[in-house]
């Protein structure tokens, strides 16, 4: 913190209010992989699919989100990093007033991963890592970015001339390029169902979430 003089202000309506009043839990389910693994596309099915069954969800989108908060970030390593720590922040605040956030970045360094991790504890933590080959991501090229990036156009592009720490711990994996968007979101919904993360989600825990 850059000043000394600033005291935290306990808010009135404490995360357990929101949770209560929301009827479920809070917690970060963090998409992390390659441009073109699909992270964007899985994390809008899953809050499709949280939304109709009542829940109050958020979309935090790296493209997205580098058009406003964090636009005055580039793709260099620190960049990244700050990028993934006001991220990291800003779901923070997000769980707070009870929402469940879904982040779709890159994040490809384990290190900041790990960072949002320990600011919000394992239990409102879950990684889940689409996974696809750099090959098929490339294939896809949606954008036209890879293309761009292996002419040289765009410097520092993740997968080409810029690393990817493939998550180690992660709660979650779906193989994007294997299976349909569909299948992806089922197995993410069974694989929440058997961790108890929905029970987390609609019973006791809201009592005692902080
Ligand atoms: S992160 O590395 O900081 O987590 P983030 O997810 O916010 O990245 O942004 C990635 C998106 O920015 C990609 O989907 C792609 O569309 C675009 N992009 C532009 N330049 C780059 C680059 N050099 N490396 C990776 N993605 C890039």
């Amino acid at each position: 913190m850059k000043s000394e003089n600033v005291v935290w202000h306990t808010t009135a309506i404490s995360r357990a209010d929101h949770n209560r009043l929301h009827g479920h839990r809070s917690l970060i389910l963090w998409f992390t992989g390659l441009s073109g693994a699909g992270k964007s596309t899985l994390a809008n099915a899953l809050e499709a699919r949280l939304h109709n069954q009542g829940c109050a969800t958020i979309v935090l989108d790296g493209d997205n989100v580098r058009h406003g908060l964090c636009g005055d970030l580039g793709f260099s390593a620190e960049d990244r990093v700050e990028n993934i720590r006001r991220i990291g922040e800003m779901a923070k605040l997000f769980i707070n007033a009870g929402v469940i956030a879904l982040t779709a970045f890159i994040s490809p360094y384990a290190s900041d991963r790990r960072r949002v991790r320990d600011l919000v504890g394992d239990d409102d933590f879950i990684e889940i890592y689409c996974r696809c080959s750099l090959e098929t991501c490339e294939d896809r090229d949606v954008k036209g970015m890879y293309k761009k990036a292996r002419r040289g156009e765009i410097s520092e592009f993740t997968g080409i001339s810029s690393p990817y720490d493939e998550p180690e711990q992660a709660e979650i994996i779906v193989d994007t390029d294997q299976h349909t968007i569909e299948a992806c979101v089922d197995q993410i919904i069974a694989e929440l169902e058997s961790r108890g993360t929905f029970q987390k989600l609609v019973t006791a825990d809201i009592a005692s979430a902080g």
